[in-house]
């Protein structure tokens, strides 16, 4: 694959399904294990409780579905919908191997663009690291509007440009110099190349709420984290 400044849908199913196998080490090694703590703040300022049927849309290999999982409960049901079937099927084993007890999880392949669910059907919903990767964004904020229960919230994860200038060059550092070269390592340069310019075409944090706000939501707020590189927006319905 070769590094292009604009992607098709099928462009980034490809990216997701070829790197679905280093996806988790390259996560945990690129952010010394914080993406963690990132995914179970959007767990819980997505307001899923005990008992809740929840989304989680874009789950790739399914961290932010396991954080749900157990924050549901048993009596709760968790859908990981992912439009690559590499992802989904990684997400599965893997979250058979180690949690063999949360099995009120369903993985579903389904485009974020055209959801296979009914009107007002989660309790609440997350998406880490996928907004940035759709093609159509408005399109995607409404599909979670119309998904959602009135008065629920969808907790969206992503990378954000930090406004402080030294935050910034660190960032660009850090992409440059630190993730595409562990990545080339693993064989998937051109794929991480990728993402600088996904970063690059990506609403910022007042961009972001706008559209939220535009695709229906009643309250929109977005919340900078690890020095403003990284941002959750949360939208209520
Ligand atoms: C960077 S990964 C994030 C995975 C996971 N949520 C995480 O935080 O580790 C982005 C995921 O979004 C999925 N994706 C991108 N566009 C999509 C679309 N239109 N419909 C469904 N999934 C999509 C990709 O297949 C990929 O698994």
């Amino acid at each position: 694959m070769t590094t292009k400044s604009t992607y098709t849908s099928t462009d980034i199913q490809a990216i997701f399904n070829r790197i679905a196998p280093v996806y988790d080490r390259l996560n945990n090694d690129l952010s010394l294990g914080m993406h963690w703590v990132w995914k179970q703040m959007t767990v819980t300022w997505s307001g899923a409780k005990a008992g809740d049927v929840c989304l989680d849309l874009c789950c790739g290999s399914g961290d932010l579905t396991q954080l749900l999982a157990r924050q549901v409960g048993s009596v709760g049901t968790v859908i990981g919908a992912d439009f690559a079937p590499a992802q989904l099927e990684t997400a599965a084993a893997r979250v058979a191997s180690i949690y063999p007890s949360l099995d009120r999880i369903e993985w579903v392949e389904a485009d974020a663009l055209d959801l296979p669910f009914a009107d007002s059907y989660f309790d609440a919903a997350t998406m880490g690291y996928g907004l940035r990767n759709v093609t159509d964004i408005p399109r995607c904020l409404q599909e979670l509007y119309r998904v959602l229960k009135p008065g629920t919230k969808v907790a969206i994860l992503d990378f954000h440009r930090p406004d402080n200038n030294l935050m910034r060059q660190f960032q660009q550092w850090y992409l440059d110099a630190i993730v595409v070269p562990k990545a080339t390592q693993l064989g998937m340069m051109a794929e991480y190349a990728y993402l600088n310019p996904s970063l690059d075409r990506f609403p910022m944090g007042a961009e972001q709420v706008k559209l939220g706000l535009a695709a229906g939501f009643s309250r929109a707020t977005h919340y900078p984290i690890a020095g403003g590189m990284m941002g959750i927006l949360v939208l209520t319905k």
